[in-house]
């Protein structure tokens, strides 16, 4: 269906580059700088319509709800994965329909969506925090993206060590990830891979002093993304000014049964 309807959540771009993630419920109202759109109006719109408001070039547009909408727009407590890294560890971690995933930290539940995606109806995601209060602001994020109800939520430490076992693949975000390194890699089954993400260079290099001494991971990789937009005016085209420095490492790697 084309056509927005009750209940759906959509993506409002403006046309000076703010853009809103909001569901339409009956007599619902958004003010943007530009003015208010009652969202009965919007019911019935083609998706990607224009909205127009009083005034010389003031618009918007109706658009679906990406999933890297949803990232950048989503209520957040904790810091997130950014599209650019999730997207990389997805097709490495070689996930798709079916499969079952584990994560740890849950955080905002951006990894969270992305794997829900990838495993799909039949898939599972196992999501783990220690905080119930970042689990349940996930669980909330996750209703603004059409969600497959394949996601648990669980409280849990993994310092502690989860009882999950044969997971296809594990996705690692927590502040010492060395220290939980060693029972996630125990969740997975033999060829299973693990994505850790480690913001600084002292974080990789205890990963990797660790997976070293556990001896059950090959194909050990580090990797960081970068992203250079570009202005788009194509008699003058260059990259932009400034660009994302840093966000992230990833550690990657392959579970054997003994290396
Ligand atoms: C940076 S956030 C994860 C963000 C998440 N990947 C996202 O993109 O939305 C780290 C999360 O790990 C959780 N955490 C920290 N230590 C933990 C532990 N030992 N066991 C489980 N969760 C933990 C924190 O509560 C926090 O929500």
């Amino acid at each position: 269906m084309n056509f927005v309807e009750e209940n759906d959540v959509v993506l409002i771009k403006l046309n000076n580059g703010e853009d809103f993630v909001i569901k339409i419920v009956k007599d619902g109202f958004l003010s943007v700088p530009f003015g208010t759109v009652f969202f009965n109006d919007l019911i019935g719109k083609e998706y990607g319509e224009v909205i127009n408001f009083r005034g010389k070039n003031r618009r918007g547009y109706i658009l679906k709800n990406s999933i890297v909408d949803y990232i950048f727009n989503l209520k957040r407590k904790t810091q997130v994965v950014y599209p650019k890294d999730v997207g990389y560890s997805i097709l490495y971690l070689d996930l798709k329909p079916r499969d079952s995933v584990l994560e740890c930290g849950t955080g905002s539940g951006a990894v969270t969506a992305v794997l829900s995606r990838a495993v799909g109806k039949e898939g599972r995601v196992i999501t783990y925090d220690i905080d119930p209060e970042n689990s349940k602001i996930a669980e909330e994020n996750l209703t603004f993206i059409p969600f497959y109800n394949n996601v648990l939520f669980k409280t849990g430490n993994v310092k502690d060590g989860l009882k999950e076992r044969d997971m296809d693949a594990f996705f690692l975000d927590v502040p010492d990830p060395e220290n939980s390194v060693e029972n996630a890699i125990n969740t997975l089954k033999h060829s299973g891979k693990i994505c850790i993400i480690a913001p600084t260079f002292n974080q990789v290099q205890k990963v990797l002093e660790k997976m070293e001494k556990m001896k059950n991971t090959i194909d050990i990789q580090v990797w960081e993304t970068m992203i250079r937009n570009y202005k788009i005016n194509p008699e003058r085209l260059r990259p932009e000014d400034k660009m994302v420095g840093h966000t992230t490492f990833m550690i990657f790697g392959t579970k054997v049964v003994w290396r």
